[in-house]
């Protein structure tokens, strides 16, 4: 008989997480016998959680808040997203019996892209990024590796921006908000990775900027998904921009885990963004 996979995603709090929902309707799709299941460990817990997957019978799993910088140190080896990001989202073990982690928010973020404007990476190469935080780092490392020439990162703490700026070298420029609102009209593409307009954390009448000076075409998008419609993407949307929600971020960054785990590169299908979309509904 096939041995039975398994695994997990962990963090602190864990019950509100959807990659459950996500992996187990791939397992179910492909015919294949393994599980997915939600682990919560406190910070003081992980470290011992991740370094005993093994002897626990888990094969892999992803990582989120708060422990993705803990998993990052943990591991005995990373992928060069994981590298560039300094954190850690998927881990597995390999062949030699290794701890791995890698990082599949860009990949995640430029696949989502991918798959609703194919050509968003195309055009002109000046990237707008709104946020300094964790995930900022993942679209700052993908929008690089697409040959973006010049990504302004705005930031409320500029230092935070800066410090961004200094990790990826010489094409990121640190910016503060009052200055965001001029840099409008030279983006291709502009990402949204503050909490602003997320429900239960940064609710806001209106977004902080205008989009009417907007080039032609450019790209808006966001990595929050609830609500799917942020006030940044409907106020992106009113002035024509093409815009591309956060959900497809969350169901992309799924696909390199599952294919470690369980062999098999999993499609992101709309019946899958349907069900997603259906929970988060819900909620
Ligand atoms: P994540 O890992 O999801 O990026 P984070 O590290 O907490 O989360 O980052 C949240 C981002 O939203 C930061 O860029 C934060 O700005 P600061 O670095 O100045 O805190 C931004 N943010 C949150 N609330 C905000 C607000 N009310 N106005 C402007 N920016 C805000």
């Amino acid at each position: 008989m096939a041995e039975m996979k398994q695994a997990f995603v962990t963090g602190f709090p864990i019950k509100h997480s959807r990659s459950p929902l996500i992996h187990n309707y791939w397992l179910q799709r492909y015919g294949l016998t393994g599980s997915y299941k939600a682990i919560e460990n406190s910070p003081e817990n992980f470290p011992h959680f991740a370094k005993t997957l093994a002897e626990q019978g888990l094969s892999g799993g992803n990582v989120t808040i708060p422990h993705k910088e803990a998993a990052f140190a943990l591991c005995e080896k990373r992928d060069a997203a994981a590298e560039a990001i300094g954190a850690v989202n998927t881990l597995w073990i390999d062949a030699k019996n290794k701890l791995n982690g890698g990082n599949t928010d860009a990949y995640g973020f430029a696949a989502n892209l991918d798959a609703q404007l194919p050509d968003w990476d195309k055009g002109g190469k000046t990237a707008l990024v709104l946020g300094a935080g964790g995930a900022s780092r993942a679209v700052l490392y993908a929008l690089l590796n697409r040959g973006f020439e010049k990504i302004i990162v705005v930031n409320r703490t500029v230092e935070r921006a800066q410090a961004l700026a200094d990790h990826f070298g010489s094409k990121i420029l640190a910016a503060g908000w009052d200055q965001a609102q001029g840099f409008v009209r030279s983006a291709d593409v502009i990402v949204n990775t503050t909490s602003l307009g997320m429900s239960g954390h940064g609710e806001v009448e209106a977004f902080p900027l205008d989009f009417s000076e907007a080039k032609t075409g450019a790209v808006a998008t966001d990595i929050v998904y609830i609500p799917l419609e942020t006030p940044f993407l409907a106020q992106a949307r009113q002035a024509g921009l093409r815009c591309v929600d956060g959900l497809g971020m969350l169901l992309h960054q799924a696909v390199p885990g599952f294919e470690h785990w369980f062999g098999v590169r999993p499609e992101v299908t709309d019946e899958l963004r349907q069900m997603i979309l259906n929970d988060v509904q819900k909620s």
